[in-house]
This record gives structure tokens, C-alpha cells and sequence, in this order.
């Protein structure tokens, strides 16, 4: 487009500014046009549809608290704070007494705590700022993931290197799905699933266990729109 400008604006263009060419020019403005427009419309597609969107979104939190201290270098497990996990359509974050079992002992007059002291005190839960989140119209049970086999890993990262937990899979329709296509790919023993260091030996044993998995445990997440979208 900038050519075609710079073209038409060369002074000794200006006299007679169409060239012979130019009974085909309409045509091929329209082309580019054309192609510009569809590229516009995937663009656009693509960022509506969350692939890139969310991804990185790390919010501050009213505490300083710290995955990769506490899951990674402590070793305490998820569940013993995502008590929900296994059990439930949606996960929870913990109640402040979950962090005063240790916290009324431990570092109990560190400044970083002020606000568990706070929420202790007056009984008011710390409004920690929610990370991931899927749209309203999206049907999404935690449980049934962590129940067979899908480890926190697959959608959340390593959070347990995470010094602030931030979004790192995009969460999209397309994720999902290619998932529920190949969930060999993923699928583990159901004692490993907090377990986020854990991997197969070899790809191909990955493989190898995951049909295994599949198959006794007759393993068939949804693909149709209705089972997402109700
Ligand atoms: C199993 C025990 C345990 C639990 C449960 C626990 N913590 Fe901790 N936390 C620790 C230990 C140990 C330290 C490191 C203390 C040190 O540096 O001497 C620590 C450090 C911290 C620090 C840094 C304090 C400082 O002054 O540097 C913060 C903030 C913190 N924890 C927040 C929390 C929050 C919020 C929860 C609840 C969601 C929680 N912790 C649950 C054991 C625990
Ligand atoms: C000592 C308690 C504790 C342990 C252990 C713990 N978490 Fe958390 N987790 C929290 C708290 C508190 C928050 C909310 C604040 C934040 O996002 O850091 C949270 C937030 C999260 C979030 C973000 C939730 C959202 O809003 O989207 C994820 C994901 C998560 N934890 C995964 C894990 C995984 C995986 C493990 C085990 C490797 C784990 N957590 C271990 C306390 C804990
Ligand atoms: C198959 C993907 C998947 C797996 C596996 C998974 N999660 Fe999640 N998790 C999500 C999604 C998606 C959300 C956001 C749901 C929503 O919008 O309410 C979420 C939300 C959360 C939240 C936020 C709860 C809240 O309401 O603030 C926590 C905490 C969490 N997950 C922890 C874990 C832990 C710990 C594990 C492993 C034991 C795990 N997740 C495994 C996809 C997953
Ligand atoms: C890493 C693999 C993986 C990812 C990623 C994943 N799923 Fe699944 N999903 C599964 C498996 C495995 C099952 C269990 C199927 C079964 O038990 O037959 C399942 C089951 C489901 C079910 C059926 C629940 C029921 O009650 O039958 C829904 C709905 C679902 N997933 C939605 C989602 C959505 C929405 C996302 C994306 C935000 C997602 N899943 C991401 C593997 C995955
Ligand atoms: C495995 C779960 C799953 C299945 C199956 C599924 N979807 Fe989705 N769909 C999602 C998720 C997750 C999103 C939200 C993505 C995001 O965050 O923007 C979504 C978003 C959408 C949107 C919103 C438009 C957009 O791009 O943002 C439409 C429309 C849609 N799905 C239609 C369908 C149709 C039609 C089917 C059947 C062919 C289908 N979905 C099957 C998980 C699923």
C-alpha cells in the first residue's frame, strides 16, 4: 500500500498519475484489500479467542506469599491448602487458619503478615486477586481433571517454582480440546498429580501408560460442544 502511495506521488508522475497499468490497479487493490481484511478478521479471532490474552497476567496480592517457598522448598503439598481439588467442581483457596497453624508460631511478628494477623484478629478473609478464570458461559469441574490423572502442571504451570503465581496456559477452547483429543499424552498415576516435577521416563512411555489409563479407566472427555458449553 505505502508502494502503491509513493508511486502515485512521484512528481513526475503528478501530471498524468495513472500508468498504463493502471486499468488492472482497481483489481489489485482489491486483492490486497481482500487479503489484508482476512488477515485482520484471524488476528482478531485469534486475541478474542484468549490464545495470548491472558497469558502472564501475575496480579499483586495482599500478601507476599510464596508458592516456591512453601510448595517447592517446604514440600508442603497442594492439598494441604487446595483442599477442594479432588472433591469438588470448583478449587479454593485457603481459609487464613490454614496459614495460622504455622504462622502463630512461626515469623509471627514479621511485617510480611500483618494481614493474616489482621484477618485473624477480625475474622475478615484476605481478598487474595483471582488468577485464572475461564468465561461464565464455559463449563469447567476441577475435580474430575485432578480425580483422573491431570496434574496441576498440564494448566498451571510450575507453580510450585513460582515465587508469585501468574496465568501460563492460555486456557483457550483450543486447549482444552487438544487434551480431550489425545489425554495419553497427559494422563498419570492419580498419586502424582501434585507431584509437578513428575514426568514418564520417555515420551513413549508416557505414551504407552496413558492408553493404559485411558483404557481401564474408560477415559472420554467431552468434545462435543455440549459438554463445555451448557
Ligand atoms: C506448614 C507451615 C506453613 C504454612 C501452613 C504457611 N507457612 Fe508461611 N512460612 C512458613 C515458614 C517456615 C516460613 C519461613 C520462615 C523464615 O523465613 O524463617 C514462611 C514464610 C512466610 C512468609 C514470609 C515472612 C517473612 O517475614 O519473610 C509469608 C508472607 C508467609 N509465609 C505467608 C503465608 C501465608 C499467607 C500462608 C497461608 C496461605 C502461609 N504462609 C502458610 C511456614 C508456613
Ligand atoms: C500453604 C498454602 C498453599 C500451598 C501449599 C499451595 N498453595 Fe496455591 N495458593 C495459596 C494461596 C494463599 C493462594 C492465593 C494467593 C496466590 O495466588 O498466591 C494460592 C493460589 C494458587 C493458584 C492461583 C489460583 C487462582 O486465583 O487462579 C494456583 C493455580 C495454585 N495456588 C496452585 C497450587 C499448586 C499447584 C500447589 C502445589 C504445588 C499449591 N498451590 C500449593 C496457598 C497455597
Ligand atoms: C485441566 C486443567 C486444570 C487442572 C488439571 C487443574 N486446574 Fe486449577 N484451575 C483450572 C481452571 C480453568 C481454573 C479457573 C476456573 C474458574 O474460572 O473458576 C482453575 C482454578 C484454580 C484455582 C482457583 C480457585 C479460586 O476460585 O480462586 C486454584 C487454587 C487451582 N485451580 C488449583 C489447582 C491445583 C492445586 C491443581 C492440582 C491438584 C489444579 N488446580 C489442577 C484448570 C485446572
Ligand atoms: C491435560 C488434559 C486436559 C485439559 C487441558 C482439559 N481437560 Fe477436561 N477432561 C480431561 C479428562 C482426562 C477428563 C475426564 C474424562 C472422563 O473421565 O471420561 C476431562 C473431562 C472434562 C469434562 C467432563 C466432566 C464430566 O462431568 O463428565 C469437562 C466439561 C471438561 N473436561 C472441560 C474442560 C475445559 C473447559 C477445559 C479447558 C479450560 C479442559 N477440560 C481442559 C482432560 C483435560
Ligand atoms: C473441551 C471444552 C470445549 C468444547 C468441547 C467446546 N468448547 Fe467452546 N470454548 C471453550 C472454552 C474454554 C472457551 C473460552 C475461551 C476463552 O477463554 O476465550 C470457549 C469459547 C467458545 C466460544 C466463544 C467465542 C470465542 O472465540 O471467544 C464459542 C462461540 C464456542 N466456544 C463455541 C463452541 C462450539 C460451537 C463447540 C462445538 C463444536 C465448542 N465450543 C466446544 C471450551 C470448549
Amino acid at each position: 500500500m505505502r508502494r502503491l502511495l509513493q508511486f502515485l506521488n512521484q512528481p513526475s508522475r503528478r501530471g498524468n498519475p495513472f500508468p498504463r497499468w493502471s486499468n488492472a490497479a482497481p483489481a489489485k487493490v482489491l486483492v490486497f484489500l481482500g487479503l489484508s481484511g482476512a488477515l485482520l478478521v484471524a488476528a482478531i479471532n485469534e486475541y478474542a479467542t484468549n490464545e495470548y490474552l491472558n497469558v502472564g497476567y501475575t496480579p499483586d496480592q495482599p500478601v507476599a506469599f510464596d508458592h516456591g517457598f512453601h510448595a517447592g522448598v517446604l514440600g508442603i503439598d497442594c492439598r494441604y491448602c487446595h483442599t477442594n481439588v479432588e472433591k469438588s467442581p470448583h478449587s479454593n483457596v485457603p481459609a487464613t487458619g490454614t496459614c495460622w497453624n504455622c504462622h502463630s508460631v512461626v515469623k509471627k511478628d514479621s511485617p510480611a503478615l500483618a494481614p493474616v494477623r489482621d484477618s485473624i484478629a477480625t475474622g475478615e478473609p484476605i481478598r487474595w486477586v483471582k488468577v485464572h478464570k475461564v468465561p461464565d458461559y464455559v463449563y469447567f469441574p476441577h475435580s474430575v481433571h485432578v480425580s483422573r490423572g491431570i496434574s496441576c502442571v498440564e494448566c498451571h504451570g510450575r507453580v510450585d517454582q513460582m515465587e508469585v503465581v501468574g496465568q501460563q496456559k492460555s486456557l483457550s477452547m483450543s486447549f482444552c480440546l487438544d487434551c480431550h483429543r489425545h489425554p495419553e499424552k497427559a494422563i498419570r498415576p492419580v498419586d502424582k498429580v501434585t507431584d509437578l516435577a513428575w514426568k514418564a521416563p520417555t515420551p513413549e512411555a508416557q505414551l504407552e501408560q496413558g492408553r493404559k489409563f485411558v483404557h481401564d479407566w474408560k477415559v472420554l472427555p467431552p468434545q462435543s460442544c455440549s459438554g463445555c458449553h451448557r
